[in-house]
């Protein structure tokens, strides 16, 4: 009997797929759908600081008093969140599997606001989906430092697991993944992937990109998932960015991640894919006489390998004799 229970940061999983934050997990109908076609967890749809200031600064210009526009603001946030709580519940309600709330601030006494109430709302984890983009403006570790800040503050006040989001371009993720997991992360997702942009150059504007991952995407989450697990030990890693197969969750499994999830591949291809990636999976442990995840879970990880040294290799030098 092949069985595919895990664990990801703290929570119990019946298998490693998880929903990918995305506008696939906004409302219960559909999260009630991921989770009959085998989902093991749910990452709800990001609560975006952002929005909710955009969203309040424009109704509050219809007024011309500072008290009224105060007063706007402060409901139009709170029904902003309390839209979000409600989903929280819901999903709780309705369904058995994990559900992992997200949220995305940009102000670190923002975020705090928001896990309190997210947390009493019943969320079985937070994930932080930490975006600054360093054009410049900041200093060197500005980025890093976000993330040690926003986590640092939170366990302060929040007790469920808090998982980490990663952007890629960090320059020494298991060292930042290791001081997060010193202050009490519970987990990091590797990665995020950000909106994408495009130039039109008949129009001569910037324009919006490729909206969804390609499944090349996946060799630097691999490569980073097995260096990162191998680096920082006894702290659970989920594969994100580019895993479009069965295959890829098998290979991210071997890599060291305890979840694996999905985004661009539910919306090309609907909940269904779940249900054949779950038995094409055991199809794989019954072949290679594995019947629990954790008896391949890392094995080829940056730790586990004869030579690690593999995960680090960057350069093209083998193919220049062959590609000319
Ligand atoms: C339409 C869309 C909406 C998304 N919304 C969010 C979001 O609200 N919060 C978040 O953390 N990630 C969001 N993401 C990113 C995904 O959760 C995921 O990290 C990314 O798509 C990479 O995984 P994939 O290769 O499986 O698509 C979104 C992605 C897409 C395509």
């Amino acid at each position: 009997m092949i069985n595919l229970e895990t664990t990801f940061a703290g929570l119990h999983l019946k298998n490693p797929l998880i929903a990918g934050s995305s506008g696939l997990t906004n409302s219960v109908k559909k999260i009630k759908e991921l989770e009959d076609a085998g989902i093991g967890a749910i990452v709800l749809k990001s609560l975006f600081e952002e929005q909710i200031e955009k969203h309040s600064e424009k109704l509050s210009q219809l007024t011309d008093y500072p008290e009224a526009a105060d007063y706007i603001n402060a409901y139009i946030e709170m029904n902003h969140i309390e839209k979000y709580l409600d989903l929280i519940r819901s999903a709780k309600e309705a369904c058995n599997v994990p559900i992992i709330a997200s949220i995305n601030c940009y102000k670190s006494s923002r975020w705090i606001d928001f896990a309190k109430t997210i947390q009493d709302a019943g969320a079985d984890a937070l994930e932080l989906n930490v975006f600054v983009l360093n054009a410049g403006e900041f200093g060197d570790t500005y980025l890093e430092d976000s993330y040690v800040n926003i986590v640092r503050e939170l366990k302060k006040v929040v007790r469920i697991p808090i998982v980490i989001k990663m952007a890629k371009n960090i320059s020494n993720l298991p060292g930042l993944v290791g001081k997060l997991k010193s202050l009490g992360a519970k987990g990091a997702v590797l990665f995020n992937r950000f909106y994408q942009l495009d130039i039109d150059i008949k129009n001569m504007e910037i324009t919006s990109g490729p909206v969804f991952s390609n499944p090349s995407d996946f060799s630097d989450t691999l490569r980073w998932t097995a260096i990162v697990t191998g680096r920082v030990p006894d702290f659970d890693v989920a594969c994100s960015y580019g895993v479009h197969s069965w295959e890829d969750a098998i290979k991210g499994i071997l890599a060291g991640a305890g979840g694996i999830q999905l985004c661009s591949t539910l919306y090309e291809h609907g909940p269904g894919v779940i249900e054949d990636m779950l038995t094409l999976m055991e199809e794989w442990m019954r072949q290679n006489n594995y019947k629990r995840i954790e008896e391949f879970r890392g094995k080829l990880n940056y730790r586990n390998i004869k030579n690690p040294s593999l995960y680090e290799r960057v350069q093209f030098m083998k193919y220049f004799s062959n590609y000319r």
